[in-house]
């Protein structure tokens, strides 16, 4: 039985407490949250994913602390689940790498790439596992579309178009583009690493951004452009108007048929293909249970992760960090 501490009792540490408690190989045995009010777990969170967050978890019997890092000090824990705001992943995560017990983090690893590839570096010599919760690589329909690139099933790929739009999520550390980095680094960043997953980092990105939220891009376009291979470009926002419903999307050619997938909805995955439009059956679940069970399958069976490594998470927060960069100029920026 796997023994999980989960810092951050916030929308995303509710999520992650509903998947552990969806499985039977694992207990969470301590919570940590700075404010003492949410460590008894029941608070639902507004995430943007319908089911996320229901907080379904009894925290009853679990060990409570109010400061993080006594969570990592306790000594009957094998894992350290960081669920805290962006800023504050490099100091807990290096000591959770430092303490010798796995490592699971929300993305983005951390709020600058110099960080990120510090933490990258310290993993790859910790005796812990980690992994960052880079949740598109297990989302059910987006495994679909890894396989089909990387398969080539449709053929060759030709293009593909992401898109992710909402509303800001308000308050806390997403209304400080300095900790959050703004939709770029928070939201943005799942397409970006998706793109990165498919198709490798890119030789250079061209964005156009604006900000009305934070001081980062709050909405950005993005083309990221390859050698050689597909033309791949992503729209992301947190800044449409008050009630806008979450979008999750994205489209993509292949020589011999297309996909599109838009979610929410009932079939989000559909194949188009001989001139028919098919949805796709996918597997139940959302990325988050996956990526928890991936997670503790390598830690039962110690072998590092595969599906994604924490110098990938890092090479993400580079490629955004280029976006940024290009937003802000207007130039192309290479990588
Ligand atoms: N994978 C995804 O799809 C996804 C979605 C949303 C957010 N996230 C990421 O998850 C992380 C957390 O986001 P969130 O929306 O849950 O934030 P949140 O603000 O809802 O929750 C953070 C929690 O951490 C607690 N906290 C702050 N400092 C602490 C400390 N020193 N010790 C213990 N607890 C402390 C806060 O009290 C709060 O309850 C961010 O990095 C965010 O980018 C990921």
């Amino acid at each position: 039985m796997i023994r999980i501490g989960v810092m951050g009792l916030g929308m995303m540490g509710v999520t992650h407490l509903d998947a552990y408690a969806k499985r039977n190989d694992c207990i969470v045995a301590a919570v940590s949250d700075k404010l003492p009010e949410r460590l008894h777990g029941q608070q639902k969170a507004a995430g943007n994913v319908d089911g996320q967050a229901q907080g379904s978890f009894d925290l009853s019997m679990t060990r409570k602390y109010t400061e993080g890092m006594d969570l990592i000090n306790d000594p009957d824990l094998d894992v350290i689940d960081i669920c805290l705001p962006t800023h504050l992943h490099i100091d807990y995560a290096l000591a959770t790498l430092n303490s010798g017990k796995h490592l699971l983090i929300e993305k983005p690893l951390a709020r600058t790439y110099a960080d990120a590839k510090r933490l990258a570096d310290a993993a790859d010599k910790a005796r812990g596992i980690a992994m960052t919760a880079m949740c598109l690589r297990f989302w059910p329909g987006w495994t679909h579309l890894k396989d089909a690139v990387a398969n080539q099933t449709y053929g060759k790929c030709l293009a593909v178009h992401f898109r992710r739009m909402a509303s800001h999520p308000g308050g806390g550390f997403y209304s400080n583009g300095d900790l959050s980095g703004g939709a770029a680094l928070d939201l943005h960043i799942h397409d970006t690493d998706f793109a990165h997953y498919l198709f490798g980092v890119p030789k250079s990105v061209y964005t156009a951004a604006y900000s009305v939220v934070t001081n980062q891009p709050d909405h950005l376009v993005t083309h990221y452009r390859y050698e050689t291979g597909p033309m791949v470009t992503a729209e992301g926002s947190w800044c449409m108007s008050a009630g806008f419903p979450f979008k999750m999307q994205f489209t993509a050619n292949f020589e011999r048929a297309s996909l599109i997938y838009d979610f929410p909805g009932d079939n989000p995955l559909t194949l188009v293909e001989n001139g028919k439009a098919t949805p796709v059956p996918l597997e139940a679940g959302m990325g988050y249970d996956h990526e928890i069970g991936y997670f503790l399958n390598c830690v039962q069976s110690a072998r590092r992760p595969e599906r994604v490594t924490m110098q990938q998470a890092a090479d993400t927060i580079r490629i955004v960090e280029a976006e940024v960069r290009s937003g802000r100029s207007g130039q192309i920026a290479v990588l």
